[in-house]
């Protein structure tokens, strides 16, 4: 079949290539000619492990094509997909401008029959705004929309797309039920559920999904804080009850609280719709408010084990991405944890495999990037993992002490294991496990 993707994004470029790995036709459009020049020349705009060679071998087979502008050439498509940004405006509601945009300018060309679809994730209703649009730029022509919001995760997102839990389609006509079974049928054929819903049902969906792992991961966090009080290991716990089938162990690793560019946008966004209807959401609330409070506060565990003050300190901070696996920094708790190191006095140092040029913009001036987690450590008074990269669970800690000045570890993903830190002779501190004087 012949898709269009507009935006090249995370989740745009990702479901391009995607779809052209099973053997659909794909133009991926984004109005960042930047973006668009460097991947036609290989480079990808986002780290995304897989993600070069999947993409270099659709463009040479010549299902996957690009362009910088949309226009007639997206006549021949059965579906067009919006996978653009929707940020959180001022107001924490979604922006939507983008979205809109991006159908106004696909609507002059579209095809009858063709599918305009939702991929972005966007609020309740959206569907019913651009079947309004639609309408009215092209009042004669017969179009259907569609929702079928976007599960992958950052860092693993080839093979989520492709081995999905499930997909959810939000479809009012059989026209454009027909065309996402179409689209999905390689995926279905193994096995991947396909779920249909009513448009806003599907849509509602998304924000359920992420608002509920928001809440999980809001939860366990605050487990781990009362771990720290009563002398608990919170890692124990999210085993004990992630045992439990109701329960699942994922999502119940105790950190310094979500970011991303999904979790703390979509549950202020569903939010808002709630608030905007007159309905109530008393746990969602609580949830956005402790997390982020969260990200501004647990800065001072690095505070508490330099003895009350990291004035004058060197903190060299291991781990900038929200998380690993990809150089996203949108919402990354790094951002938090370094502005307050900086206000209280102390000169960072920083290392992340894949994000330092993206945390550039996000981070104060006067940090100084590294090569490596040993040119990092070097001369720093503690150290601080904010991101949990593998390679930081294999650290020479014995290397990492010898460049120090101060050997102190605050580890705020738990990626190390406290006996192990305390007997090379550092002061360890984690997130929701006693130390050894607990
Ligand atoms: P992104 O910011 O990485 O990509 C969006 C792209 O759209 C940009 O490259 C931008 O230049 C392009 N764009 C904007 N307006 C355009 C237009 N009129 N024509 C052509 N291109 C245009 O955003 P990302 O992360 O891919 O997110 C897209 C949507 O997917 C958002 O609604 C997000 O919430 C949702 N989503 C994101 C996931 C993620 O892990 N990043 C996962 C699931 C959903």
């Amino acid at each position: 079949m012949r898709l269009s993707v507009i935006g090249a994004g995370y989740v745009g470029l990702v479901s391009g290539a995607c779809f052209a790995e099973l053997g659909h036709s794909v133009l991926c459009i984004d109005n960042n000619p930047a973006k668009i020049d460097a991947i036609r020349s290989g480079q990808m705009p986002i780290y995304e492990p897989g993600l070069d060679a999947l993409v270099a071998r659709n463009v040479a087979a010549g299902r996957l094509t690009f362009a910088t502008g949309i226009d007639a050439a997206i006549s021949d498509s059965a579906a067009v997909f919006i996978a653009v940004g929707t940020p959180s405006r001022f107001d924490g509601r979604a922006e939507l401008t983008f979205v809109h945009a991006a159908v106004e300018a696909c609507a002059p060309f579209l095809k009858a029959g063709a599918v305009v679809v939702n991929k972005s994730t966007v609020p309740i209703g959206t569907g019913d705004r651009v079947e309004e649009i639609l309408a009215t730029v092209r009042p004669e022509l017969a179009v259907s929309v569609a929702s079928n919001p976007e599960f992958l995760r950052e860092g693993a997102a080839i093979s989520d797309f492709m081995e999905p839990d499930r997909i959810v389609v939000g479809v009012e006509d059989d026209n454009a039920r027909a065309v996402a079974e179409a689209i999905y049928a390689p995926l279905t054929a193994k096995g991947a559920p396909l779920l249909f819903t009513r448009r806003r049902t599907s849509e509602m969906i998304k924000y359920a999904a992420n608002s509920f792992l928001a809440t999980k991961l809001g939860f366990i966090n605050e487990i781990a804080d009362l771990c720290e009080h009563v002398g608990a290991d919170v890692a124990e716990v999210a085993v004990g009850i992630g045992l439990d089938s109701r329960i699942g162990r994922k999502f119940l690793n105790a950190g310094p609280g979500f970011g991303g560019s999904c979790f703390p946008k979509d549950a202020l966004a569903l939010l808002n719709t709630a608030n905007d209807v007159g309905a109530q959401m008393p746990i969602l609330e609580r949830v956005i408010h402790a997390n982020d409070l969260r990200k501004r506060n647990i800065g001072r565990k690095i505070l508490k084990a330099l003895g009350g003050s990291v004035r004058g300190a060197t903190i060299g901070v291991l781990g900038l991405a929200f998380k690993p696996e990809t150089d996203d920094m949108r919402e990354a708790p790094s951002i938090d944890i370094v502005a307050s190191l900086d206000y209280w006095g102390a000169a960072i140092r920083a290392y992340d495999p894949a994000a330092m040029e993206q945390a550039k913009p996000k981070l104060p001036a006067s940090v100084v990037y590294c090569d490596d987690p040993y040119a990092c450590a070097e001369g720093a008074d503690a150290i601080a993992i904010v991101t949990e990269w593998n390679e930081f669970r294999t650290l020479d800690l014995a290397r990492l002490k010898a460049v120090m000045r101060r050997p102190v570890i605050v580890d705020m993903r738990n990626v190390l294991s406290a006996a192990e830190v305390e007997a090379q002779g550092f002061q360890y501190d984690s997130v929701g496990r006693p130390g050894r004087e607990a």
